[in-house]
């Protein structure tokens, strides 16, 4: 046997065996990670749990005016949380769960012609809203709608610098195989915003099921390749909660805090 054909012959069946030990690795789920049936479906929940959290019910694009109403700037600080994100011009950034674009144009003009915004939704609904208000606000070109599933937002891998969910996390149907998808999104270094309602305050007038506390979102959030960074309490309502994916965080267990 010539040496490149001995080569050949061991080589490639240890690659072969190498990749599909990474692959295994990779599909590992953290045992906490399960999804369980709930005892009893509550009223706004999907009847499953997740960390002990029961998962609540998507909002239908019915109720898209609730997301573009006038007050909302004022109740909810609209501005600090733009103001918060600390984008800049040319970033790749993405709204999960953008319903009508009420953040997607705003985050199209902080990053500006130079710089992109993926759209993602799961409802074509709330897509053709978004679109039509894109035009409106005259940011067509700078963002690219996305129909994603709730598995899956159909990112482009390591390429997004600010991934942004607002009021959607406590939504998803998939939250560890959605997580897993942003994070593999983002750049090294990228970090994913989530804002959500306070959970620790009953006097924030929102259904229990979309209210998050920051105890539950580190629990769901520790078996990702992501630290917590800030917490902050700037909003009248809600938590910002930002937290970024290190260039040397390759495994979730060693993102745990
Ligand atoms: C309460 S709305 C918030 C919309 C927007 N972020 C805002 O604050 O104006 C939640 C949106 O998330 C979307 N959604 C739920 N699960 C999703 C998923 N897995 N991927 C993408 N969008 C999702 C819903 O269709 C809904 O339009």
């Amino acid at each position: 046997m010539r040496d490149s054909s001995l080569a050949t012959f061991v080589l490639v069946p240890f690659c072969c065996l190498a990749a599909a030990f990474t692959r295994a690795a990779e599909e590992v789920r953290p045992p906490e990670a399960q999804y369980q049936v709930a005892a009893r479906r509550t009223r706004d929940g999907i009847g499953k749990i997740y960390f002990g959290r029961e998962i609540a019910q998507v909002m239908g694009h019915q109720g898209a005016d609730w997301l573009e109403r006038p007050e909302r700037e004022e109740e909810e600080r609209t501005d600090l949380l733009i103001q918060a994100l600390a984008l800049e011009p040319g970033q790749v950034v993405a709204d999960i769960g953008a319903g009508t674009g009420y953040f997607s144009w705003r985050m199209a003009q902080a990053v500006g012609p130079r710089g992109r915004v993926f759209a993602v939704e799961i409802q074509q609904e709330m897509l053709d809203l978004l679109m039509a208000n894109m035009e409106r606000r005259n940011v067509r070109a700078i963002v690219e709608p996305v129909l994603g599933t709730v598995q899956d937002p159909r990112l482009p891998a390591a390429a997004i610098d600010l991934i942004l969910l607002v009021d959607v996390y406590h939504e998803f149907d998939f939250p560890y195989e959605m997580t897993r998808s942003l994070v593999a999104a983002l750049k090294p270094g990228g970090r994913l915003v989530l804002v959500e309602y306070r959970g620790e305050d009953p006097a924030v007038p929102i259904k229990p099921l979309h209210k998050m506390t920051v105890a539950q979102v580190r629990k769901e959030m520790s078996i990702h390749a992501l630290k917590l960074e800030r917490v902050s309490a700037v909003l009248p309502r809600q938590h910002i909660l930002v937290l970024r994916k290190h260039a040397g965080l390759a495994t979730p267990a060693a993102a745990r805090q």
